[in-house]
C-alpha cells in the first residue's frame, strides 16, 4: 500500500504522506497543502476532518467499539470506579492502589470552594438553566485561582487538574441546590469521590442522609461511559480555546457550553422532554415516528442517531442494561419507560432509522436513569458535563503537552465583492 495520497488538479499534481494510526485508521497529512496548491479544503461538522493525533480514546463507529488508552469501555465500566478511569484518560495508565490514594487524597483537600463564590451564584434567578450556572462558576473559579498554570510543570499541571477535579462536584451541586431552593452544601470527606457527589445533591437539611449503593454505583458507571469520547463538539471546543493558552477552567468553561445544545449532551434533557410530550399528547408513539421521519417537519427523534456510531453505541448497550436494573432494582413504576420501549422498538423496525443507522444512542436511556434516580431534568447535561470533565481535561493536557498550534480553521468566503460605499442618506 502507498503511504502517500497524490492529488492533481489542473494538470498538477501533488503527493501528500499517509499517516497511520495505532489501530490502523488512515489519514492524508494535508499540513503543506495550502502552501504548496494554494487551495483548502472545506468540511462543514469536520465530518472528515482529523484536528489532531490523540493517545486518549479509540472509537469505531462501524464496529461499535469505545476504548479508553486502549482498555474496553465494557471491562472499565464493570471493573474500574470514576476516579480510576479518570486518572487513566488524563495521566494514560491505570494508577497503581498507591496512586489512585494519593489522587483521591490530593482531590479532597482542594474540595472546598471559595465561600465568595457563593455570592455568585446568589445573583442568577432560580429559574437559570443550570448548565448556564455551571459555565458561569467554573469560569468565575478562574478570578479564585487566578495563577498561571505553567504546563511545562509536572507539578502545577497536577495541581491544576486536582483543584478542578475536586471544586467541579460542589459547584454541580450548588447549581442543583440553587435550582431546588436547597441550602449550599460542601461535600463530606470521608466519602468516594462519587457518593460524595450523591450526598451532595441530595441531602437534605432535615433529615439524615439516606446511602442508597444502586444509585451511587448507576452513577458511577454512567461517569465513566461518558468520560471521554475523542474530538465531538465539547471536547474540540475545550481544545481549541485551549489552544490560544487560555487556561483549563476558561477551557472547560467553553466546552460545558458546547455540551449544553440538544444536538450534543443536552439531549439527555431533550429525551425526556420528548416522551413527556408524547404522553401528555396521549401516548402515541407513531404519531412521533412520522413526524421524525417527515422532512418537512423540523422534529428529531431525539436519542437516536449518532455522527460516529452507524451500527450502535456501545455506551447505550450497557446503559441499557445499567437502567433495567436500576428500575427494576428502585422499583420504579414511569409510563414514561413505557413509552421509551415503544419508541425503541418501533425505531430498531422502521425501515427509515434502519437505513439511515439511527440507533438509541447513549442519551436515550441516561436520562431515563436519571429520572429514576430523582435527578430533575435540567441537570441531566450537567450530569454529562460532570463525567465528561477527566476526558476533557485529559485531552486539554494532551493539547497543551503537544505543544499544539492555535486552532484556525481557514473559509471560503461566498459574500459579496468588493463594492463602492454608500452614504447614509443614499441608501
Ligand atoms: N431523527 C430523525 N432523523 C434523523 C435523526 C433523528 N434523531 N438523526 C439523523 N436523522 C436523519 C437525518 O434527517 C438525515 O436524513 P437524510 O439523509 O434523509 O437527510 C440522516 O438521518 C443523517 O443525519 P445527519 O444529521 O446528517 O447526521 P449527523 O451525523 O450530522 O448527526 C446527530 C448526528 C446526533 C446530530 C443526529 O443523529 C441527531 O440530531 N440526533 C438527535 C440528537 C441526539 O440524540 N444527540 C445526541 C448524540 S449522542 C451524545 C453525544 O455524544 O453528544
Amino acid at each position: 500500500m502507498s503511504d502517500k495520497a497524490t492529488l492533481q488538479y489542473n494538470g498538477n499534481s501533488y503527493d501528500f504522506p499517509v499517516i497511520k494510526g495505532t489501530e490502523n485508521e488512515l489519514a492524508i497529512d494535508i499540513k503543506k497543502l495550502r502552501a504548496s496548491t494554494g487551495m483548502i479544503t472545506i468540511d462543514p461538522g469536520y465530518k472528515n476532518t482529523g484536528s489532531c493525533e490523540s493517545g486518549i480514546t479509540f472509537l469505531d463507529g462501524e464496529k461499535g467499539i469505545l476504548r479508553y488508552r486502549g482498555y474496553s469501555i465494557e471491562d472499565l465500566a464493570e471493573k474500574a470506579d470514576f476516579l480510576e478511569t479518570a486518572y487513566l484518560l488524563i495521566f494514560g495508565e491505570l494508577p497503581t492502589e498507591e496512586q489512585l490514594s494519593k489522587f483521591d487524597q490530593d482531590i479532597k483537600e482542594q474540595s472546598h470552594v471559595d465561600e465568595d463564590v457563593k455570592k455568585i451564584l446568589d445573583g442568577f434567578p432560580k429559574s437559570a438553566h443550570p448548565m448556564g450556572v455551571l459555565s458561569s462558576l467554573t469560569s468565575a473559579l478562574i478570578a479564585f485561582n487566578p495563577a498561571f498554570v505553567n504546563v511545562s510543570s509536572e507539578e502545577e499541571m497536577y495541581n491544576a487538574i486536582v483543584r478542578i477535579l475536586a471544586k467541579f462536584p460542589v459547584l454541580v451541586s450548588w447549581a442543583l441546590r440553587k435550582n431546588k431552593g436547597l441550602p449550599l452544601d460542601y461535600g463530606d470527606n470521608s466519602l468516594g469521590y462519587v457518593e460524595n457527589i450523591v450526598k451532595m445533591m441530595f441531602r437534605r437539611p432535615n433529615q439524615e442522609y439516606q446511602k442508597n449503593q444502586i444509585v451511587i454505583d448507576a452513577l458511577d458507571k454512567l461517569l465513566i461511559l461518558h468520560a471521554d469520547h475523542e474530538q465531538n463538539c465539547s471536547t474540540s471546543t475545550v481544545r481549541i480555546v485551549g489552544s490560544s493558552h487560555a487556561g483549563l477552567f476558561a477551557s472547560l468553561s467553553a466546552g460545558i457550553s458546547a455540551l449544553w445544545g440538544p444536538l450534543h449532551g443536552g439531549a439527555n434533557q431533550a429525551v425526556l422532554e420528548m416522551l413527556e410530550a408524547i404522553e401528555a399528547d396521549g401516548g402515541d408513539t407513531k404519531k412521533y415516528m412520522a413526524k421524525a421521519k417527515d422532512k418537512n417537519d423540523p422534529f428529531r427523534l431525539m436519542g437516536f442517531g449518532h455522527r460516529v456510531y452507524k451500527n450502535f453505541d456501545p455506551r447505550a448497550r450497557i446503559i441499557k442494561k445499567a437502567a433495567d436494573e436500576v428500575l427494576n432494582d428502585l422499583g420504579v413504576v414511569d409510563p414514561i419507560l413505557d413509552i421509551a420501549k415503544g419508541l425503541e422498538k418501533e425505531a430498531l423496525e422502521d425501515q427509515y432509522f434502519v437505513d439511515r443507522k439511527l440507533y438509541p444512542n447513549v442519551d436515550f436511556y441516561s436520562g431515563i436513569i436519571y429520572r429514576a434516580m430523582g435527578i430533575p431534568t435540567e441537570m441531566f447535561t450537567v450530569m454529562f458535563a460532570l463525567g465528561r470533565l477527566p476526558g476533557w481535561i485529559a485531552q486539554w493536557r494532551e493539547m497543551r503537552l503537544n505543544n499544539e498550534p492555535i486552532g484556525r480553521p481557514r473559509q471560503v468566503y461566498t459574500g459579496a465583492n468588493l463594492r463602492p460605499f454608500v452614504d447614509l442618506g443614499n441608501r
